[in-house]
């Protein structure tokens, strides 16, 4: 008897009991993010997810501006945009490492309602084999460009006289969970440890992106592995919905053990990889001799 009050207690009472504290608890609040009329500013808009995310906003109804260095590609992503959804889309061209170029080009595009932050470069080498320029001219467009293109919109942003809520997202890399890209120009090892995830099309990225904002999730992931991902990561995240934060709790012990055997996996990865390394390797004592260094 005591046994059953307690299965019961386990199985049905105590998640009921965490549903209901969760409900009460998570905030931010649900939240809807209408596109529709509003004006939503991409940066990288001219090729890849960006454009993609620029097609569908504005088959959506969204006023749309992109914004990238190179003026023939947003001519040529305006045509393409025009052609499927005859909507005009307008084209900013400026680099976002550039604060005076991104502040003259938002305050022209006019008060933003949803900020889209897709620009993004990236050197597929590892560390030891990039010069410091190129790390540099990483952090700079991906994190300084950020930074320029939020400061620069934030002010009109928040005193728009529309009453609805404004949103600000960040298109970044789950690198080799959700890479659509070729495989060619990554890094032996980071092919090894990112072919077991599948690849995405822009188009697919883009629509779950843009349904996730329109949502105000805080995380918009693209795939199984990507909501796998935030949830384990969850920490301090913020969670709109109860549902998922009682995921997240329920899922956090159990996820750091998938996390320990997917580390277990990728560890075994590398070891077999340098080990096939050294294996190809000629031993050190014919390499010494044909040098013709000591020990012959
Ligand atoms: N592709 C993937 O597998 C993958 C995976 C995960 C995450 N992501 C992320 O998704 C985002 C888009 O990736 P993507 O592959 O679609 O990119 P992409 O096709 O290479 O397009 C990059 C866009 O950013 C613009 N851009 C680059 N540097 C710029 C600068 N300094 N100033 C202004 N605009 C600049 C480019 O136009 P201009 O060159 O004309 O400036 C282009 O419109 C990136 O943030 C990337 O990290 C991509």
């Amino acid at each position: 008897m005591a046994e059953a009050s307690f299965a019961f207690f386990l199985l049905f009472l105590l998640p009921i009991g965490l549903l209901a504290v969760l409900f009460f608890l998570v905030r931010p609040r649900p939240v809807k993010i209408p596109i529709k009329n509003r004006h939503v500013f991409i940066t990288g808009g001219s090729s890849g997810i960006g454009l993609a995310l620029a097609h569908r906003a504005a088959a959506e109804g969204a006023r749309v501006s992109i914004l990238a260095r190179s003026l023939d590609k947003l001519e040529e992503a305006r045509n393409a945009i025009r052609l499927a959804t005859g909507i005009e889309v307008a084209v900013f061209s400026a680099d976002v490492r550039d604060f005076d170029a991104v502040k003259r080009a938002v305050d022209e595009a006019g008060p933003v309602d949803v900020l889209l932050l897709n620009h993004g470069v990236f050197y597929a080498l590892e560390l030891e084999k990039m010069e410091l320029s190129e790390v540099k001219f990483t952090m700079d467009v991906n994190l300084m460009g950020t930074l320029n293109l939020i400061k620069a919109a934030l002010p009109a942003m928040k005193n728009r006289k529309d009453p609805l809520p404004a949103s600000i997202a960040l298109v970044s890399s789950q690198a080799g969970q959700v890479a659509f890209t070729e495989n060619k120009r990554k890094p032996e090892l980071t092919k090894i440890i990112a072919s077991s995830s599948g690849s995405m099309k822009a188009e697919e990225v883009a629509q779950k992106a843009l349904d996730g904002i329109k949502c105000g999730s805080f995380i918009v992931s693209c795939n199984f592995e990507g909501i796998a991902l935030s949830v384990a990561t969850a920490g301090l995240t913020p969670q709109r919905s109860f549902l998922m934060a009682f995921v997240e709790v329920v899922a956090a012990g159990i996820l750091r053990i998938v996390a320990l055997c997917m580390q277990w996996s990728w560890y075994g990865s590398i070891e077999k990889y340098h080990s096939q390394r050294k294996m190809e390797r000629p031993p050190l004592r014919k390499t010494l001799s044909r040098i013709g260094g000591p020990g012959e």
